[in-house]
């Protein structure tokens, strides 16, 4: 007879509008007759259906692309190991859907990762494919739409992956408060991709709302009484975010970005915040009153409420790094027992999240995120450097982002079948380089003629160790630098330092290998560079790319591909599009 443990169960309700945080999984020891070990890990099957819906996320009615006719996409738990089953069905009228999520390796499933034509081609309307992988590791994650900018159209959701059973976090904590962060326009996504790949060009703008957990408020302050009113907090869709917790116990809040455009900063009223997690990894817990989160982040922090139960606390999200035309989100946190028709606002004014253009503030948050004891280190040496200059071009008059001079687009095949397939003439042949002019100004705007459109991609060697320096500089007009936060997919990198200006080789004697922290999203500052390092060991071909969606668009990103060779036999369905399709015609045929 062998005892364990039982989680009975996590009491979180995620209802719309007021979360019900769960004190605390109950634990009971239970007797079992004949078991060794009931740490097999689960599979979760789910049935999706992506559609568009009309839903006011910010009191103004919009389409929303939802999931099951829910916005967000409903939030996926999971245990480390299990794996995840969706059968995602497309219900869009007349456009191609993938979902891609963010966060998880996709080790031996590279098609699964759902970026269209990079790992699958879109799957097509009244069509269904079936997204199968293993969750590989515990952490705070998220899935989003991966073509076009559907993402920007709100399709996306929370993928939340516990310990193992049995096994324990690095940290205790009494409940959990999730918190899924986004921007939103009220243009629609297609006048915004047009506008984009339009000359002249027109720029997307500033959003006109931060929404929490898909809840906003547009052009309102809740702050003030006069704003209450305007905000029409009687009609429930326009009402808060409130997160209820009890008093004297630790939270831990995941909070993620899938913004569009804005990189944000999240402070609550009277609590500080110690985080603990990002991307998946544990950290070097330390704490702030205050937090920036670029697009692609997620991190875990832990707060305590100890404060006086009389009172509500406000949370408040700002814009970091553009001047913010977005009035700040903001939502409740309750100590009291409050029914959401009678609503207690916080007495306090909602803190105010440090000023857009503070980047010294930015910069030393990032600099304090460090590896937990016990991450593994990086090797001191790495096989390959590549250097990625990020510029803002004109290309044929049209306003691209490029990466040494190559501004990505897309073949209508998967890389990832024809690579696999040999496939020849699906994509641009030319390497890319890993080199840009020694002597490039970065200060100055590009003065780079030979830029081009192109669908080249980075061939890396299986098991090799790589170095990326992600370059920023000037972009077109005079005095302008923007923070871009970069993604990796199938892999997590150590981000081995920032600095400013060229990066130069001797800036390699700054690079940190004792705690460098790991990640799959990095930020790239003003003006700076930013050097992360990765193993090649996940066989497949992975983007690597501005998190920021129109920045995406306009060509922010790299292709790279590894161990295609080792890559298993790809499901049909991923490859049933352009020149894999003829391939596999021709076999049945
Ligand atoms: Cu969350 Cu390629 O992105
Ligand atoms: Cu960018």
């Amino acid at each position: 007879m062998k005892s364990f443990l039982f989680t009975i169960m996590q009491l979180t309700s995620e209802k719309k509008r007021t979360m019900s945080t769960s004190v605390f999984s109950c634990f009971a020891t239970l007797l079992v007759f004949g078991f060794s070990s009931l740490a097999s890990a689960k599979t979760h099957h789910l049935h999706w259906e992506v559609s568009y819906m009309f839903a006011s996320p910010d009191c103004q009615e919009k389409l929303v692309m939802a999931i099951n006719g829910q916005f967000p996409g409903p939030t996926i738990h999971a245990k480390a190991g299990d794996t995840v089953v969706v059968e995602l069905k497309n219900s869009l009228p007349t456009e191609g859907v993938v979902i891609h999520w963010h966060g998880i390796k996709q080790i031996g499933t590279p098609w699964a990762d759902g970026t269209a034509l990079i790992s699958q081609c879109p799957i097509k309307p009244d069509e269904t494919f079936v997204y199968k992988f293993q969750a590989d590791k515990a952490g705070t994650y998220f899935y989003h739409g991966h073509y076009g900018m559907q993402r920007a159209a709100g399709l996306y959701g929370l993928l939340i992956v516990d310990v193992k059973e049995g096994e324990k976090e690095k940290f205790k904590y009494d409940g959990e408060i999730n918190m899924l962060l986004s921007d939103w326009y009220h243009q629609d996504i297609y006048t915004q991709m047009v506008g984009l790949s339009s000359n002249p060009f027109r720029w997307i703008g500033e959003p006109q709302s931060l929404l929490i957990n898909g809840v906003g408020q547009f052009n309102c302050s809740l702050a003030t009484n006069q704003g209450i009113n305007k905000c029409n907090m009687e009609n429930v869709q326009c009402s808060p975010m409130v997160f209820k917790v009890m008093p004297n116990k630790t939270y831990r809040l995941r909070i993620i970005s899938t913004t569009s455009l804005s990189s944000l900063n999240l402070a609550i009223g009277n609590h500080k915040m110690t985080i603990v997690e990002a991307d998946g990894n544990y950290v070097d817990p330390f704490t702030v009153d205050d937090m920036d989160i670029y697009s692609g982040d997620s991190y875990s922090a832990l707060i305590t409420t100890d404060q006086h139960v009389s009172s509500n606390h406000w949370i408040s999200v700002g814009v970091r790094g553009r001047q913010p035309k977005t009035p700040p989100a903001l939502a409740i946190l309750s100590y009291l027992n409050n029914s959401q028709s009678q609503l207690e606002l916080p007495m306090a004014t909602p803190p105010t999240t440090p000023l857009w253009n503070n980047y010294t503030h930015s910069k030393s948050f990032s600099y304090k995120i460090l590896a937990a004891k016990g991450t593994p280190k990086p090797s001191k040496k790495a096989d390959r450097l590549i250097q990625l200059l990020n510029t803002q071009n004109r290309i044929d008059g049209f306003i691209k982002w490029s990466l040494n001079n190559v501004s990505m687009v897309l073949p209508s095949t998967p890389y990832l079948g024809s690579l696999r397939y040999s496939l020849k003439g699906a994509f641009d042949q030319k390497k890319p380089r890993d080199r840009f002019g020694a002597n490039y100004n970065v200060m100055k705007p590009p003065i780079n003629p030979n830029t081009t459109t192109g669908s080249n991609l980075y061939e890396i060697k299986l098991n090799s160790t790589v170095d990326i320096i992600l370059q920023n500089a000037n972009a077109l007009a005079e005095n302008v630098s923007e923070i871009h936060p970069w993604h990796l997919h199938g892999h997590d990198f150590w981000v081995l330092g920032y600095g400013e200006g060229l990066f130069r080789k001797k800036d390699v004697s700054r690079f940190n290998f004792e705690n460098a922290p790991l990640r799959n999203t990095a930020v790239i500052f003003r003006y700076g560079w930013t050097a992360i390092r990765f193993i090649a060991d996940n066989p497949g071909v992975w983007a690597f790319h501005c998190h920021i969606e129109p920045h995406l668009h306009m060509g922010m990103g790299v292709v790279l591909a590894e161990g295609i060779d080792l890559v298993k036999e790809i499901p049909k369905d991923a490859i049933s599009c352009g020149k894999t399709a003829n391939m596999l015609m021709n076999q049945h045929g």
